[in-house]
């Protein structure tokens, strides 16, 4: 008989997400083991707890789910996760990392682009693209052969995202811009096709001005939900919406994608018992959608 489906929630804020909760029910999760403010060094007990509990046939009714608002903390978890299995004796559960949404997130917006253009040798610009979610849509970008242009306010701290992505991504073409200026924000742009807005919430990274001087542009998606959105003139609820040319995406209209991924995902993570599932597995997911 099939084991009961456990997700163990390790989660770095001091209370346990209830939004990563609801979604794991809904993903088809049996039973949900919560954990709040989970350190590093406290990873290897749970790890035991789950891996030392069932037959190796059964544990891919086990699995980890990473989340918190602490993107590199998260990151820390999921290699501690990976570290305390036991896979020569087949005793390891399938885990995912997708603090912060940004996985999720990030998969379903450039999944979003890749929909209406070729990603391969796209002229891309991601804006905002130092944060958690920004440096993942950089990254799945080069990973699909686009010229990627990463933003930020500090040229170099653009610079410091392009040569960690470079490292993980042979062939990457990227160039990190700096856009303290409107005029650095419109050389940025020149000859762009797509840009990703994934500046932090509240801000407006791309005004109406810069936006409508940008004739090259035919794809524009923004990730912040937050009044003034990142980008001006595209409302949070727009879907593929054809403004004089340009197909733009405001940031619920690309959370329904994000949703099912993350649904997907946690529903994967149940097939077997050694998936480990970050950026770019969770990318792949969402392209079958
Ligand atoms: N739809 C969803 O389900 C979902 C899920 C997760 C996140 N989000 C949204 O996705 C966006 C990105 O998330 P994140 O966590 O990666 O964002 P973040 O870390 O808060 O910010 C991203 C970048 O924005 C820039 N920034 C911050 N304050 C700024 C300011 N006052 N003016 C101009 N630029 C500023 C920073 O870049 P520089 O310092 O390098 O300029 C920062 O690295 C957010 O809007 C978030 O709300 C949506």
């Amino acid at each position: 008989m099939e084991k009961r489906k456990i997700l163990i929630q390790l989660d770095s804020d001091p209370q346990a997400s209830v939004f990563d909760r609801v979604v794991a029910i809904d993903a088809g999760a049996d039973e949900l083991f919560s954990y709040a403010g989970v350190k590093p060094e406290q990873v290897q007990g749970l790890v035991h707890g789950a891996i030392f509990t069932r037959k190796a046939s059964d544990l891919k009714s086990t699995a980890i789910f990473v989340g918190g608002s602490d993107v590199a903390m998260g990151e820390k978890l999921l290699a501690e996760c990976v570290k305390h299995m036991a896979p020569q004796y087949g005793l390891r559960v399938s885990a995912m990392l997708d603090s912060n949404g940004a996985n999720t997130t990030a998969a379903a917006a450039v999944r979003a682009a890749a929909r209406h253009m070729d990603l391969k040798g796209a002229a891309a610009l991601v804006l905002g693209g130092t944060g958690p979610v920004g440096q993942r849509v950089a990254r799945l970008l080069a990973r699909e052969g686009a010229d990627v242009r990463v933003a930020s306010r500090q040229q170099s701290k653009a610079a410091a995202v392009c040569q960690e992505i470079a490292g993980r991504v042979t062939g990457a073409n990227l160039q990190p811009i700096g856009v303290s200026s409107p005029q650095e924000l419109s050389s940025g742009l020149k000859g762009r096709t797509l840009v990703i807005a994934a500046g932090a919430a509240g801000v407006v990274l791309l005004p109406e001005s810069a936006r409508s001087a940008a004739t090259s542009l035919k794809v524009a998606i923004d990730l912040n939900a937050v009044p003034p959105l990142g980008i001006e003139g595209i409302d949070v609820m727009d879907k593929a919406k054809d403004q004089n040319g340009v197909i733009c995406y405001g940031a619920i209209g690309v959370g329904d994608t994000k949703m099912k991924v993350h649904r997907l995902a946690i529903a994967k993570l149940f097939e077997q018992n050694d998936h480990v599932l970050d950026a770019e597995e969770i990318y792949q997911l969402a392209s079958t959608l």
